[in-house]
């Protein structure tokens, strides 16, 4: 896997958790609203998974563009959306390589989706002809310069959606005496530069905030962390993907101790063995009004 790629089965992995931790922060929004909302650009859209989200919600656009720059993920695309829409009530149909068309079999409304292989740093002129700007689960790679720019004061009346945004904060049960130890090696870890400048990591929140204040944006924030038990395979399994996302982002680099890592990582092993290991990985979603 080249460096700052996120494989396919991860992805898929992940969305299921992602779906129950989601907020209801744009649900309500819409609500208020439906009009304002027509058309949506989803960056760093990975296979899918935000639109998917959006769709057994309820949530329905005439056009959804989404943007990866990474081929494998834009081409299985298609491929989800079909199996997910099987057996509900939608139609959805190829139109050419690039582009779907959805319908709603009881509103007959349609929906355009779009996919485009693109870097997100070419893609910002892009934004103009769309409602709603989304960047889920990607907050934390961004740098002050990409944010400023997404946040831009030549964007006005759009929403801007950043949902689960990394906030820093990791908790195991039972505690184990490293678990604080690898986290703050873990976090000081993910501040490098991952295709933006250097990414802020747990700090890209706190900065969203301070951009959206200056330039006087509505700004709201929800809880939308992980909460994952090992008491079912799914659960397990998926602790132990994260374990070992930690480990392999901690074992070559030049600030954390080697051995700690090694026997923390074991007794967490142990732990999600034994069924009795709780993680919550704490994200929140960010909704902008500009
Ligand atoms: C953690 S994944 C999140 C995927 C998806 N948004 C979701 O919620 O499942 C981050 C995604 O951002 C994409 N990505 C990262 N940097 C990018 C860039 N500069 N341009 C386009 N896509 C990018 C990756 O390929 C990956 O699909």
């Amino acid at each position: 896997m080249e460096k700052h790629k996120f494989s396919k089965a991860w992805l898929t992995e992940r969305e299921f958790f992602d779906n129950q931790s989601r907020s209801n922060l744009l649900i309500k929004e819409i609500k208020k609203d439906s009009r304002s909302i027509n058309k949506i650009i989803d960056l760093g859209c990975g296979t899918g998974s935000f639109l998917r989200w959006c769709i057994a919600q309820k949530l329905s656009f005439s056009e959804a563009m989404l943007i990866d720059f990474d081929r494998r993920l834009i081409n299985s695309i298609g491929m989800l959306f079909r199996r997910f829409l099987k057996n509900k009530n939608y139609a959805i149909k190829k139109v050419n390589a690039r582009e779907y068309l959805v319908t709603n079999l009881s509103s007959l409304g349609k929906s355009k989706i779009l996919f485009l292989k693109k870097n997100i740093i070419n893609s910002l002129d892009k934004i103009d002809r769309y409602d709603l700007v989304s960047l889920s689960a990607l907050s934390d790679l961004l740098s002050k310069n990409i944010i400023r720019r997404l946040l831009s004061k030549t964007y006005r009346n759009k929403y801007i959606y950043f949902s689960l945004c990394f906030n820093g904060k990791i908790r195991w049960s039972p505690v184990n005496e490293f678990d604080k130890y690898v986290i703050n090696k873990f976090n000081k870890h993910q501040i490098q530069d991952k295709g933006f400048g250097i990414a802020l990591g747990e700090n890209s929140i706190r900065y969203i905030e301070s951009i959206a204040n200056k330039n006087s944006y509505v700004y709201t924030k929800k809880d939308s962390s992980w909460k994952i038990n090992s008491f079912n395979i799914q659960g397990k399994s998926f602790q132990e993907k994260y374990l070992k996302i930690i480990l392999t982002a901690l074992k070559n680099d030049d600030i954390t101790d080697k051995d700690i890592l090694k026997l923390w990582f074991s007794k967490r092993m142990q732990s999600i063995k034994h069924i009795k290991s709780k993680l919550i990985v704490g994200h929140n979603d960010i909704l902008i009004k500009t």
